[in-house]
């Protein structure tokens, strides 16, 4: 296969930021171009290939980091450095949401307008940014900033919200909210804002086990970790033995908290046996479900707990390499992760010989680059190995068919949390917190109309009542109209729903599900069909594409919501309403992954509902 690609040379700063990454090219480069016949590509093996092109993301973070978007000669450039045919590297490029192969200013606000921070004025924002700055997607202010519309960026407990991002050498990404346009426009302009320190919402509760550390110990330094009782459960694990350790995990029944609520301990004795290496572990850090932050703040807040336990998940199954899969829009939470890595790293907690017992391992931090599908275990695989983040069929499953194609562990940053905590108290211990098919602690998301919203930790089994009353009852002294549960792929609830206790088994029963731990509530002022319609938009937008009743059915049903609303239909309501049924049953059944089997759910559930929203 020929690489060679004509045409205009990658700049001078687009190379640097490519070898920034890969390192200075091979003996034979000129001027970023190949010659012919000298062949970038020599040390072409199979395993060699797919280790290059698992660098495709960090490249092209790299010139869009460094030059504010991916030109064609820097995508031929990147290409030929990983031998990545130019026409999939484009395929890659295009996929994810925070790349440009346009040019795009140094400067861009990415101005959430999801359904939180849309019921916290966003669509206003959104106007007045129209006005002071123009269009959005177009350059301003003699091409030196823009603004752009974003999905949730995970701070709907300070919606609205925002991103900026400033392209050069270094970049930044900083992240603000509560923010205005006048807000917006500083930091398009240069100001910094710092951000206030991360506060627990719980703070003095001395029950706390999850957030027990979040605000009161400092995440930036391993000493304050340590002392505050971090690494003894490593400790305990390395003298306990792995089989050991796995036996607690199952004994404690933890369902892991991604949301398909799947035994934690089983997946970790399906990897740890089998006979195929390496293992791989990997922790979901992709958190981008509407309404969902509770991974941010333990990322920001103890950043070390996810480094230890994700060491002990890999000893347990035998993993030598971790990676920690983080979205893109964390700037602060990604830092955070870092200095935690290298920390441990210096401390000999990561490495070739983890605190003197032989045990290897280490852990890659990976950035996502804006496509919610990627939190869906194998397109996050995918998207890890260099490619657009598509989910695969599953069977084989990641356990015996994963990463690279070999067995490997997914777990969210939440579930790992528990590790510590299930080691230290001991697994049949553990199991007595919460009900009995709901075990352990259980992070919320709370955001909306309540007064104070915020990451709530309580054991399972507290109703959808207490959990709005720990968040200080409906803002504003409102009325709840309904309650979002489980993100935009979750369902809505209305207020007959308040005493249902939140556990998998409850939720299940009712039709409902805790999904990612989304609890958004609206009050009566709130427009739900713009809430509808936004939903809709999302799961069109996020759709990977790959397959047709998901691609195909998210329009469609995007579209229906929009005659519905505007009265443009020809047919009645109910035949409508029968359509979205249909349109929904279809995407259930054939859709290849998640994504495509809830895009409805939330929806029809609201529909389902004429005291919540009429159409
Ligand atoms: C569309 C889609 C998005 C997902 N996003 C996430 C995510 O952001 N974080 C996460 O942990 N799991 C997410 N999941 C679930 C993962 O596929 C997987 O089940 C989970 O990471 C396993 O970890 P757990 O067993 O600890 O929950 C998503 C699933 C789907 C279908
Ligand atoms: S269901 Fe949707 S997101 Fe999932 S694979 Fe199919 S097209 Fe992609
Ligand atoms: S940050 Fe805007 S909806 Fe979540």
């Amino acid at each position: 296969m020929d690489l060679h690609v004509i045409g205009p040379l990658a700049s001078p700063a687009e190379r640097a930021a490519v070898d920034s990454v890969l390192g200075p090219p091979e003996s034979g480069w000129v001027g970023g171009a190949r010659r012919p016949g000298i062949d970038g590509h020599a040390a072409s093996g199979g395993h060699a290939i797919r280790a290059k092109r698992s660098q495709l993301l960090p490249a092209l973070h790299a010139v869009q980091d460094r030059i504010g978007w991916i030109s064609q000669p820097a995508l031929n450039y990147i290409s030929r450095r990983l031998a990545v045919p130019p026409a999939e590297a484009y395929g890659v490029a295009t996929f994810y949401a925070l790349y440009s192969t346009r040019p795009r200013p140094p400067v861009v606000a990415h101005v959430c307008d999801d359904i939180a921070c849309r019921i916290a004025g966003a669509e206003r924002i959104c106007e007045d940014l129209g006005r002071a700055v123009g269009p959005a997607g177009e350059a301003a202010r003699d091409g030196r900033v823009g603004w752009i519309r974003s999905p949730c960026l995970g701070l709907c407990d300070r919606a609205p919200a925002a991103m900026i991002t400033r392209a050069g050498d270094p970049a930044t990404v900083t992240t603000a909210a509560p923010v205005d346009a006048a807000g917006i426009l500083d930091r398009l302009e240069g100001a910094t804002v710092t951000r206030p320190p991360l506060a627990a919402r719980q703070s003095g509760d001395t029950g706390l086990r999850l957030l027990r550390r979040i605000g009161a110990v400092d995440p930036g330094s391993l000493d304050d970790y340590r002392a505050s009782g971090g690494y003894t459960a490593l400790t305990r694990a390395l003298q306990m033995g792995a089989e050991a350790v796995i036996a607690e995990v199952a004994a404690s029944k933890l369902m892991g908290r991604g949301g398909a609520a799947f035994p934690t301990g089983r997946k970790w004795a399906a990897v740890a046996s089998q006979p195929a290496q390496p293992h791989y572990l990997v922790c979901n850090a992709d958190e981008s479900e509407p309404g969902t932050f509770k991974d941010r703040v333990l990322l920001e807040g103890d950043p070390f707990a996810i480094v230890e336990s994700m060491t002990i998940a890999a000893f347990a199954t035998g993993a030598s390499l971790g990676y920690l899969y983080i979205r893109g829009e964390y700037p602060e939470a990604e830092a955070r992760i870092r200095n935690a890595l290298e920390s441990a790293r210096t401390a000999g907690l990561l490495g070739p010989d983890i605190a003197g017992s032989g045990f290897a391992f280490d852990i890659e931090l990976r950035r996502g680059a804006g496509a919610y599908i990627c939190g869906e275990e194998t397109a996050l695989f995918e998207s890890i190995e260099g490619k657009r983040g598509e989910p695969r069929n599953k069977p084989p499953f990641p356990v015996e068919v994963g990463l690279f194609g070999k067995p490997t562990v997914v777990n969210n940053v939440e579930t790992l949390s528990n590790i510590p905590l299930i080691l230290e108290m001991g697994g049949e211990a553990y199991a007595q917190i919460g009900t009995e098919g709901s075990t352990g602690p259980r992070l919320f998301c709370l955001s909306g109309h309540v007064e104070r919203p915020g990451v709530y930790e309580v054991e399972f089994g507290a109703t959808l009542r207490d959990l709005i009353e720990l968040a200080g009852g409906v803002g504003g002294g409102g009325d709840i109209r309904a309650i979002l549960l489980g993100g935009a792929a979750g369902v809505f609830v209305g207020k007959d729903s308040l005493d249902m206790p939140l556990t998998f088994e409850a939720t299940r029963a009712a039709g409902a599900t805790l999904g990612s731990g989304v609890i958004m509530v609206f009050d009566q002022t709130v427009d739900l069909v713009d809430t509808l319609r936004r939903i809709a938009q999302f799961f069109r937008d996020e759709s990977c594409g790959q397959c047709v009743p998901c691609r195909v059915g998210s329009v469609r049903q995007e579209e229906l919501l929009a005659r519905l609303a505007a009265g443009s239909s020809v047919r009645s309501r109910d035949e409508e309403l029968v359509l979205l049924r249909d349109i929904g049953q279809a995407m259930r059944d054939a859709s290849i992954c998640g994504l495509g089997q809830t895009a409805s759910s939330a929806i029809e559930s609201a529909l389902r509902q004429p005291e919540l929203v009429t159409l």
